[in-house]
């Protein structure tokens, strides 16, 4: 055991910095070698006196050890070898297989209360770095570095990403994983020493990939328990890792995943990193509502009420004719919708999915006179149109893939292992790049197109600019953005989606540029339980596409109630995935009476919190959105399974204003299963305060399984 004075650094005089906002805080020891380190990030200080803030950075220092470096290497911003770090680098690069090492030193600070700028350099590296340090409104922290290459020969970025250090008590993560149908689903381990790494190397997230990877107390859940996320605000690959050292240092961290190669910076030429931001929070709703407040506050987020969308593809997949849609389109007028989709199937050979993605042109075929009857009936009937498109896909058999082969992304002669019959385009390709901005626009000029659903159905496989070329997916991502800002810049008012085979293409870096996801293609609404609580430890529910299914799911062949599937979707941007023309009257205005409920509470919806029940019983989920100033709240009381309670026991309904008395009510009246007496809260007319709401709660109503009682609080004064 070494003793207390041999502390190894000189803790007398340390530069602390504290940076807060939004209710959190970031203590920055800015004398740690080579460069600063977080030596706490979380819950905003009481006390942030010079006195405090040297403590937090003395406390946190590391003694000498037997078998250890004689100065204790720390968990700084961007770690390296070069600094004692034997875990896994920040930066890793090299100058034609030389050069490796890298020790960024502390240059410059500006800074102010919640943001700063920290220049670092290694002159013997030929690198310098701005590293910027951002506390948002809502307590996120964003971290994001350019690296610059200062020498005269080229250098090489292999790997590059930024550390987030996690309270030492955070030994359980939670991260999330899936396929196509069953997107971010939970999975939790103990983090232990080593290295929990997740990568997506899918040229987009994926399907399988993870929106966050967090890191709490054991047992953490929504309503409780410290835990700490980090989340990569990038569409193309990414890498992020929870790491737990044998020297008493965890750390998440995250950023771009490059290809060999895929970086190399010319003498003066600089990388610029993705955000890739920290949430925190006790429990993961307060995690969650960092991500939603801050997201909320853009001057870019949709506001206006969000339209009630009819999406056509499981109506008639690519059966496409004038008749059967004006059909649709006026069930759905009927109904309430205000936005009607066109889904895949309208544009050029396109009768199924084996060609004809590229040939952005209306089928003449299908489409005598254009879309003009269609949209012009759409319009016409008070609703807006939007159109599907795919814009960075290709079938090997269109015109635009048979004129130009060289347009298609691959690193060898052949082309990659196709999916869905289809290949990716060189969207980094100037030619490229300006054929599907051209079709895009001639579109967006020649129709009032209100809405791009814009697809992307398979991954980016194996993505070369050409046999022996260079890889692309960096660049490829960078063209997707510049052309979802330039449609943005040049048709005001224009929604689009990212949809990427439903929920493939989350992430902030992509919905920094559109206005929702669709957030899965299952629309089994007990599959959309799972999936849309967990894509909302980030997305905020109003950017959240969430459709009514037809009776029988077509992704999963179950038969499912009406009023489960549209209670699952009310808590998002609500649409209807459905033939309409094949209901029948009754049918059709229980979907009315949904509909008009949605855009009843839709201003909660896209205001409020989201709020997700821990410790239910299993068949039991609730869920709610409650108002910021507390006034309302609706909530879910779904029974996915049965239970062996009968009829169960109460449930808890917190996050209400614990002083606030409210009169609970069902929505749609009293609900009621043969042979059960009436639940007496429902006949009753009781108010119960948020307090006694949370902490005592109430009966569910007894259901048959797969079925949901929506009920609404409202602030008695
Ligand atoms: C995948 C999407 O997720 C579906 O909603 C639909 O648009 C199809 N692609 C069309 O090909």
């Amino acid at each position: 055991m070494l003793s207390h004075d041999e502390v190894t650094a000189d803790t007398t005089a340390r530069r602390v910095l504290h940076l807060h906002r939004g209710g959190t805080s970031v203590v920055i020891d800015l004398d740690v070698a080579p460069h600063p380190a977080i030596v706490h990030w979380g819950e905003e200080l009481a006390d942030s006196s010079e006195q405090t803030l040297h403590g937090l950075a003395v406390a946190a220092l590391p003694q000498r050890v037997s078998g250890g470096l004689d100065e204790p290497a720390r968990a700084t911003l961007v770690t390296s070898q070069a600094a004692g770090w034997l875990g896994t680098p920040g930066l890793e690069g090299h100058r034609d297989g030389a050069a490796f090492s890298v020790r960024l030193e502390l240059e410059d600070i500006r800074a102010d209360d919640h943001q700063v700028r920290l220049s670092l350099v290694d002159r013997e590296a030929d690198l310098s770095a701005v590293l910027e340090l951002r506390v948002g409104p809502s307590g996120l922290l964003h971290q994001r570095i350019t690296l610059r290459n200062t020498g005269d020969s080229p250098y090489t970025v292999q790997s590059l990403h930024l550390a987030f250090p996690v309270p030492w008590d955070a030994t359980e993560i939670l991260d999330t994983t899936g396929r196509h149908l069953k997107e971010r689903t939970p999975q939790r381990r103990p983090f232990t020493y080593g290295t929990h790494l997740r990568e997506s190397r899918r040229g987009r997230p994926g399907a399988d990939a993870t929106l966050v990877l967090a890191a709490g107390r054991p047992g953490f859940g929504f309503e409780r328990g410290r835990v700490h996320a980090v989340h990569v605000a990038w569409s193309g690959n990414h890498r992020l890792l929870a790491e737990r050292s044998a020297a008493g240092e965890a750390v998440l961290a995250g950023g771009e995943l490059f290809a060999p190669g895929e970086v190399i910076l010319a003498p003066g030429a600089s990388l610029t990193s993705p955000d890739v931001i920290g949430s925190w929070g006790d429990g993961l709703s307060e995690l969650a509502h960092r991500f939603h407040d801050e997201w909320r506050r853009r001057p870019a987020h949709p506001v206006r009420p969000r339209p009630i969308t009819l999406n056509t593809w499981e109506a008639v997949y690519f059966d496409h004719s004038l008749d059967r849609l004006t059909a649709l389109a006026d069930a759905a007028a009927s109904v309430g919708v205000e936005r009607f989709v066109l889904d895949d199937g309208w544009f050029l050979g396109r009768r199924d999915d084996t060609s004809g993605l590229g040939d952005w042109y209306v089928d003449a075929t299908v489409w005598p006179d254009g879309l003009h009857p269609l949209v012009d009936h759409v319009v016409r009937r008070g609703m807006e149109f939007g159109l599907w498109v795919e814009p960075e896909m290709v079938n090997p058999d269109s015109d635009l893939a048979r004129a130009h082969p060289d347009w298609i992304l691959r690193a060898r002669t052949t082309l990659p292992p196709s999916a869905r019959q289809q290949q990716v385009l060189d969207l980094a390709h100037d030619d490229a790049y300006a054929y599907i901005a051209g079709r895009l626009h001639a579109l967006l000029d020649e129709y009032p197109i209100a809405y791009l659903k814009w697809d992307h159905n398979r991954d980016l496989l194996d993505a070369g600019s050409g046999p022996q070329g260079v890889a692309r997916v960096r660049e490829h991502t960078l063209a997707l953005y510049r052309l979802l800002d330039e449609l943005k810049a040049a048709h005001p008012g224009l929604e689009i989606e990212s949809c990427a085979s439903g929920g493939a293409r989350v992430d902030l870096g992509i919905l920094a540029r559109t206005d929702r996801i669709w957030t899965s293609d299952t629309l089994d609404p007990l599959d959309r339980l799972v999936n849309q609580r967990y894509t909302g430890l980030v997305v905020p529910p109003e950017m959240m596409g969430m459709h009514l299914t037809s009776p029988v799911v077509h992704s999963t062949g179950r038969t499912v109630d009406l009023d489960l599937s549209a209670a699952v979707a009310l808590f998002g941007h609500v649409g209807i995935e459905w033939d309409l023309t094949a209901t029948d009257e009754p049918t059709r205005s229980r979907i009315a009476a949904w509909v008009e409920y949605a855009k009843r509470i839709r201003p909660l919806v896209a205001t409020g919190r989201t709020i997700s029940v821990d410790d239910t019983e299993p068949g039991i989920d609730v869920r709610g959105v409650v108002a910021h100033d507390g006034t309302s709240a609706v909530f879910t009381l779904t029974q996915t399974d049965t239970t062996v309670a009968y009829p169960p026991g109460r449930v808890r309904i917190p996050g209400l204003d614990p002083g606030r008395r409210y009169r609970v009510s069902v929505v749609g009246g009293p609900t009621g299963t043969a042979g059960q007496s009436e639940l007496a809260w429902q006949t009753h007319d009781i108010t119960l305060t948020g307090r006694e709401l949370d902490a005592v709660g109430l009966r569910p109503p007894v259901q048959y399984p797969q079925r949901s009682t929506v009920i609404e609080l409202v602030a008695q004064s």
